[in-house]
């Protein structure tokens, strides 16, 4: 194996977004992001209140070939300088992913270039690398809005489910609470700028599971329906708008901390020997709450962890964190995937890669 820098095109359509990014370097990182283009679609969605996903396949196929082009003249980098093409292929929206991952094989097939198929969580898993170069093993807490996970990461395929969500991802209780109290889509940014001018403590709301232990390995499981619940019926007594976000916001940040502490509890027993300080990183949408961020680097402070937040361009959905996971596929020695590689709705994470 040589050391040379590994320079790949990564795609990203599996939700709203439509993504197209060229990034170079090796594993562990830090790499070097030579073009990072993304397309949202939120205008497209806004009317639904969410991503209507027959709209969103077809608008990655209208627009995606241009967004590829954009990113490989903005990286000035032709197909025959890559090393590899990588495509988010699940889980997602099955439509889009169709799109994003047949867009691949094709420029794999026509330029001979490996085609790697890349688990879009892995790509949020795998960001730090890409910004920080952050070393195995570290604790992955993944809030967006389709997923809430707490991740032991041992290595580019061995990742540890400590808990998951059992009703809604954080981000999608955002986005109901914002449209229970009139706000605008995405409901993330919207109730944390109404947070900001509200009383955390105006409403008594629920922490369902805080403190709780669920069986087995995945035991700091997360729920949010019951919150969601609560402040619908307290909705229709008549209240203000500013005090039931910053109500909601503290009680999705109770939530994050105490099933973060609890997996930290279980990332310890997993890596007894970790690296010096262990380390918490935080990706997905939600991730670029600021709120949220102070109470996880508290709880970092109080159980010696260090906390590391990607910047918000790279914790939302990009196709630089895809093509930096091909990177990271590559370096370990892969050759790529088979052009005959199926789009997955689900995938697990934990089931490593294809
Ligand atoms: O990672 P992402 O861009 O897409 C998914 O893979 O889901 O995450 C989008 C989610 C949305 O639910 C949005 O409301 C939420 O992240 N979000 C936020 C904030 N910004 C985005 N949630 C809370 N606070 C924010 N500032
Ligand atoms: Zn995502």
């Amino acid at each position: 194996m040589t050391d040379k820098p590994l320079t790949l095109l990564g795609i990203e359509t599996s939700c709203d977004e439509t993504a197209a990014a060229v990034v170079r370097g090796r594993s562990p990182g830090p790499g070097e992001i030579l073009s990072n283009i993304v397309f949202s679609q939120t205008e497209a969605h806004a009317p639904y209140g969410g991503v209507v996903p027959e709209i969103a396949s077809r608008a990655h196929l209208e627009i995606l070939d241009g967004i590829i082009a954009r990113a490989l003249s903005e990286a000035k980098i032709g197909l025959g300088e890559l090393d590899g093409i990588a495509a988010t292929a699940g889980p997602g929206l099955i439509g889009g992913v169709m799109v994003g991952l047949t867009t691949a094989k094709a420029l794999a097939l026509a330029g001979a270039k490996p085609l790697i198929a890349v688990n879009h969580l892995m790509g949020h898993a795998l960001t730090a690398r890409l910004t920080h170069g952050v070393e195995f093993p570290f604790l992955l807490l993944l809030v967006s809005g389709g997923h809430c996970q707490l991740v032991g990461v041992g290595g580019v395929a061995d990742f540890r489910l400590y808990g998951s969500t059992i009703d809604d991802a954080v981000g999608e209780a955002f986005d109901k609470t914002a449209k229970i109290l009139g706000l605008p889509y995405p409901g993330g940014p919207a109730v944390e700028a109404a947070a900001k001018n509200g009383n955390p403590r105006a409403y008594d709301l629920p922490r369902p599971l805080l403190g709780k232990r669920g069986s087995g390995r995945a035991g700091a499981d997360f729920s949010f329906s019951g919150l969601k619940t609560a402040l619908r019926q307290l909705a229709q007594t008549g209240i203000s708008v500013e005090d039931a976000s910053a109500s909601f916001q503290a009680a999705v940040i109770d939530i994050l901390r105490d099933r973060t502490r609890l997996a930290m509890e279980m990332f310890r027993r997993d890596f007894p020997q970790g690296v010096q300080g262990n380390r918490l990183v935080v990706a997905g949408g939600v991730a670029a709450n600021q709120a949220i961020g102070a109470g996880l680097n508290r709880l970092c402070a109080e159980e010696d962890f260090i906390a590391l937040i990607p910047p918000p361009r790279l914790c939302t959905d990009n196709a630089a964190m895809i093509a930096w996971a091909g990177v990271e596929r590559l370096s370990a020695g892969g050759a790529g995937d088979a052009l005959s590689t199926s789009p997955r709705a689900r995938w697990p994470l934990a089931t490593g890669p294809i």
